[in-house]
């Protein structure tokens, strides 16, 4: 038998209920909040993503899908969704008729990482991206619609960590602190680290090893060294939040796994999700459009990670799944085709009806219609048919009443809806 590939999975039926209902409620407070949806390919050309996320990353380094198409181009699976909106705002000059535009995306990403519990190689995310706002307005505005919607979807225990990376004006100086630290404890550092520590020394506060993450306990902070600009805005991100009473914590070691991030960025973590802790990352991207040909525009946004959502919601998919409304429980070929048709003509109406499309008894039809939890019965057989009535049964009240075979579809319509 042909299996699925390792890291990927299927959303049956039973559990897909809750993703549609974490989509919508998603969508609904997205749309309140004036984001605008756009849709993007799944593949793009390596090159954007890797001039986006940056070279160094674990992401570009070892996590993308890459190959080349039949003509020799190198394609990648998108890893996220941002250098893509990116692309398009360029692409088609959205910029040009009002730079400040609010997009919301929903859709599969992937990343060949090590499948374990919250971590899939084929994962969904909810993004949301402003562009166009300088003003810490926009982080605040994000990071309160996450906590509103993780609040609405009865996650529990969230926690916003906020950080800020400055700019391209103060980051070269906490760069150059952060080297200087790194060169004291290369030797406690990991073979990834060491390698990195010069090129992009930033990744290594991003390393998971623990050995890693103990040696850089005493590592310099960045707010130290942002310049009064990257403060103050800092700042009144922090005020902002407190005013909105939005709880948050202050973790200098948030850089993120992507390089296009300056000044704010943050996750939304929670306890309950172990190693993979956040649920939500994002921030600040100022220098991305104009990086990738673009004017100069400043932009902001964050993604969900959906799996991770659905895992952690107090909704229950059981809640959102949807029975029959009525089974029609047919007898002889006469009241199957009758049964047939209103069956159909049920279903235009938006009544849940089923039948058994086979010729089985009355009671293993009955016992179909238990096992769906069908809401009514209708039974029909050639005793009906020649009184013109059948039989409608609520299966809770477990009530009878008879019902003109003339007219049935509406007559029925007016019972169950009524009920
Ligand atoms: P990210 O932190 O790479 O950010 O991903 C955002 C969220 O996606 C994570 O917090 C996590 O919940 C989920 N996620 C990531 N990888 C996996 C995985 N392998 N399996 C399951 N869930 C996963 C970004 O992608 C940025 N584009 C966010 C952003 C938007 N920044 C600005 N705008």
């Amino acid at each position: 038998m042909i299996q699925l590939i390792r890291g990927f999975k299927d959303i049956l039926p039973g559990e897909v209920e809750l993703w549609q209902a974490v989509e919508t409620v998603a969508r609904e407070l997205l749309e309140d909040f004036g984001f605008k949806e756009i849709r993007i390919p799944v593949m793009e050309r390596t090159e954007l993503f890797a001039r986006s996320i940056g070279e160094d990353t674990d992401i570009v380094e070892k996590e993308m899908y890459t190959f080349p198409d039949r003509k020799g181009d190198l394609i990648t699976l998108r890893p996220e969704a941002t250098a893509s909106i990116v692309r398009s705002y360029i692409q088609h000059r959205l910029h040009a008729k009002d730079p400040v535009q609010k997009f919301y995306t929903i859709g599969p990403m992937f990343r060949r990482e090590r499948p374990q519990k919250g971590r899939y190689r084929q994962f969904y995310q909810i993004n949301a991206e402003i562009f166009g706002v300088q003003s810490g307005l926009a982080d605040v505005q994000l990071i309160y619609l996450l906590v509103t919607l993780f609040g609405r979807l009865k996650v529990a225990d969230v926690k916003a960590h906020i950080n800020s990376l400055g700019c391209v004006r103060c980051r070269p100086k906490f760069k150059a602190a952060l080297s200087k630290f790194l060169e004291s404890i290369s030797d406690q550092l990991c073979a990834n680290c060491k390698r990195r520590k010069d090129r992009n020394p930033l990744r290594v506060l991003d390393c998971k090893v623990p050995a890693c993450r103990a040696a850089m306990a005493d590592a310099p902070s960045i707010i130290d060294y942002l310049d009064p600009e990257c403060k103050a805005d800092f700042d009144e991100v922090q005020r902002l939040l407190q005013v909105l009473k939005v709880p948050f914590v202050v973790d200098k070691n948030l850089v993120r796994g992507l390089d296009y991030y300056a000044r704010t960025t943050f996750e939304i973590q929670t306890e309950s999700l172990g190693a993979q802790n956040a649920v939500a990352g994002g921030g600040r991207y100022d220098g991305l459009v104009s990086e990738l040909g673009g004017p100069d525009i400043p932009a902001t946004g964050f993604a969900i990670g959906f799996d991770r959502l659905t895992e952690l919601t107090g909704l229950k998919a059981d809640q959102f799944y949807r029975k029959p409304d009525i089974f029609v429980a047919a007898l002889g070929e006469k009241s199957r085709l009758l049964a047939f048709e209103w069956v159909c003509a049920l279903g235009d109406e938006g009544i849940n009806a089923e039948l058994d499309f086979g010729g089985k008894s009355l009671k293993s039809q009955m016992k179909r219609a238990d096992r769906l939890a069908a809401a009514h019965v209708l039974i029909v057989g050639d005793d009906e048919l020649k009184k013109g009535e059948a039989i409608l049964r609520n299966m809770e009240t477990k009530e009878q009443v008879s019902v003109p075979i003339n007219g049935l579809v509406e007559i029925v319509k007016g019972k169950i809806i009524k009920k």
